[in-house]
């Protein structure tokens, strides 16, 4: 996803904002640029490729600057098109996140003007300029940003002016100061080496830096008024984070995961008690009749886990919804839906959306999310945080069993409430809970057979991934996992479908991977892996220790622990991450910005 970074102060302007693009790197781009502003000049600089060839700036002597690095959305991956853009005279340049929806309509507020580039975000300086001919810089802004229709955030600055000027809606935009040094970025995490402190831009507001007066104004343009904003602290730490002795960010965070599924145990399980660090209480959910469950992607699967176990346990109806499709779909939703988002970034811009639409329509929203501040946390009613610490992989691991950990330890939590389970029943399961993350490391060292697969089956075009019942949703996982980070096509599928049309896929080219654990669903599994294999097909199971039948059927097995069937999604999906990340490596790729993704996908 597109990042934006800027600075003003009089520090190495060029460096500060090279690093800070450096910095953004992990949410993947294609291309970057960068505009530095000393007095009456600005020096551009844009290219494709990646943000460490542009080491030749540093001689640009600048007090002000805004840079970007773009991830296409409108017009391709080419100079033209890479940020800042700039009015025809030069004297206005912007960076921007998100998409300008009416950008038809607003070309007619500049007739003549030559476009230069396909992009959406042009019109924006070529506006202010034209408003400039009557207004100052920021009075300017002021007018042409309640123009706009879309998911944005932009940076501007002009020649001859002392102002820089960021507007956010709907993508997010975050500022900080540290004496006479400012910053802007679309991510806080940046900010983490200038202060400890951070001025979050809101959806609806500008923040307008004075770089002379070191003056700060907050200016709501839609209801057209100053407002005052204090700067707020935030937890440093959880932003920092390096690779450590791991080769990519991927597998440390995979290793990562008992030790960080500890930490999210031991922050909201307070002596056999779970209390969330009381940031909600389980009577808030008395009048909840319905669930609905709304994310994106990986944490989409999650809220799919969870669905069996709230209508298991608590006995309530749950949906899952693709974001995506929940915020445009009318959804039937009243006060006693509770609505639960699920976001690692907490900046998905679709999962944003639909839980703004949920709030319209008076339903209570409480967000599982992994970045304490991000906009999700800021717009919900409660949230819980995952302890997973800062995810860098593309491809999310320890977030999602962490996010998998709080919706089990909150379908506790509720079926306890609402007396579905008893006191000895809530321990029962706390106690298994609890032995999960050693559970796991025996997972985790147990990876030759994880090796073997790989070397074997890396070359494959295809492969699908089944599963029944709660590990339904981890075959989409594995399946996920795998096509985004080494590019194989993979699909994942409820193991009992197969036979309604995915089986005509079966060859001996095509590996199907199925999770086979002792639950009550054990022989039917056991029946689909006998009709692959009287394909000829492929197949590598995940298995129980002490299984002893499925080693005469399956081509590969990865054997793990047993534990109660609920909470086999922790131990399954770990070989599943495994094995696409040791293809993916094997396959050359860039496991930990794959291409064509970014990490918080901030644009619909
Ligand atoms: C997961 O491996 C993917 N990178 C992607 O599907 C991700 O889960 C999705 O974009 C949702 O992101 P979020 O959890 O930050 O909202």
């Amino acid at each position: 996803m597109c990042g934006i970074f800027a600075y003003a102060g009089n520090d190495n302007c060029t460096k500060v904002i090279i690093d800070g693009l450096k910095s953004l790197e992990y949410r993947g781009y294609d291309s970057w640029g960068i505009a530095l502003r000393t007095k009456d000049k600005i020096t551009l600089r844009k290219n494709v490729g990646k943000v460490s060839e542009i080491n030749e700036l540093e001689s640009v002597d600048a007090d002000m600057g805004i840079g970007h690095t773009r991830w296409a959305t409108h017009g391709n991956v080419t100079v033209e098109n890479s940020h800042p853009h700039s009015d025809s005279e030069k004297r206005v340049y912007v960076v921007h996140n998100g998409i300008i929806e009416n950008v038809k309509e607003l070309k007619e507020y500049v007739p003549g003007d030559v476009f230069y580039s396909k992009t959406d975000t042009e019109i924006i300086p070529k506006l202010i300029a034209r408003f400039m001919e009557s207004s100052s810089f920021p009075d300017a802004v002021k007018k042409v940003v309640g123009m706009l229709k879309g998911n944005f955030a932009f940076v501007a600055i002009a020649k001859n002016s002392e102002y820089l000027i960021a507007a956010r809606n709907g993508s997010p935009i975050v500022a900080a100061k540290h004496n006479q040094n400012f910053y802007i970025s679309s991510d806080l995490q940046s900010l983490t080496p200038y202060s400890e402190t951070a001025l979050f831009i809101d959806d609806g507001e500008l923040l307008i830096y004075d770089s002379q007066s070191h003056a700060i104004e907050f200016y709501d343009f839609i209801n057209n008024k100053r407002i005052q904003k204090e700067a707020q602290t935030y937890d440093v730490n959880f932003m920092n984070c390096d690779r450590g002795s791991y080769k990519h960010f991927m597998l440390k965070e995979i290793f990562e995961q008992p030790e960080k599924l500890k930490a999210t145990f031991d922050v909201n399980v307070v002596n056999g008690e779970i209390r969330f660090h009381y940031a909600i209480d389980p009577s808030q959910f008395k009048h909840v009749q319905r669930i609905v469950i709304i994310a994106c992607g990986t944490s989409w699967h999650a809220g799919l886990v969870a669905e069996y176990w709230f209508e298991s346990l608590v006995k309530i109806p749950v949906e899952v919804e693709y974001a995506s499709e929940f915020r445009y779909r009318n959804p039937v939703i009243d006060r006693n839906t509770l609505i639960i988002a699920i976001s690692q970034s907490g900046e998905t811009a679709d999962t944003i959306a639909g839980i703004k639409e949920a709030k319209k329509n008076g339903a209570q929203v409480l967000s599982i999310c992994n970045v304490p501040g991000s906009t999700i946390t800021r717009i919900s009613d409660a949230t819980v945080y995952t302890q997973a610490g800062p995810e860098i992989g593309v491809a999310s691991t320890k977030a999602f069993t962490t996010q998998l950990e709080v919706l089990f330890l909150l379908t506790l939590m509720i079926a306890h409430y609402r007396n579905k389970i008893n006191d000895t029943e809530l321990k029962n399961y706390l106690d298994h809970l609890v032995q999960i993350p050693e559970k796991m490391n025996k997972v985790l060292i147990n990876t030759e057979q994880i090796i073997s697969i790989m070397q074997t089956h890396y070359i494959v075009s295809n492969a699908l991934f089944l599963g029944r019942g709660v590990n339904y949703p981890i075959a989409l996982e594995g399946a996920l996992k795998l096509k985004e980070i080494s590019y194989i096509h993979a699909e994942g599928y409820p193991a009992a479908e197969m036979k309604h049309g995915p089986i005509a896929l079966i060859d001996r080219n095509m590996p199907t991977v199925f999770i086979c654990i002792k639950d009550h669903s054990y022989d039917k599994v056991l029946s689909n892996i006998e009709e692959v294999k009287a394909r000829d097909g492929i197949v590598i199971a995940v298995a129980n220790d002490e299984d002893q039948r499925i080693g005469e059927l399956a081509d590969h097995v990865v054997f793990i622990p047993e534990t109660i069937v609920e909470l086999s999604p922790f131990l399954t999906v770990v070989p599943l991450q495994l094995l696409a990340y040791h293809i993916a490596d094997k396959r050359g790729c860039n496991i930990d910005k794959p291409r064509n993704l970014a990490k918080s996908v901030t644009v619909e």
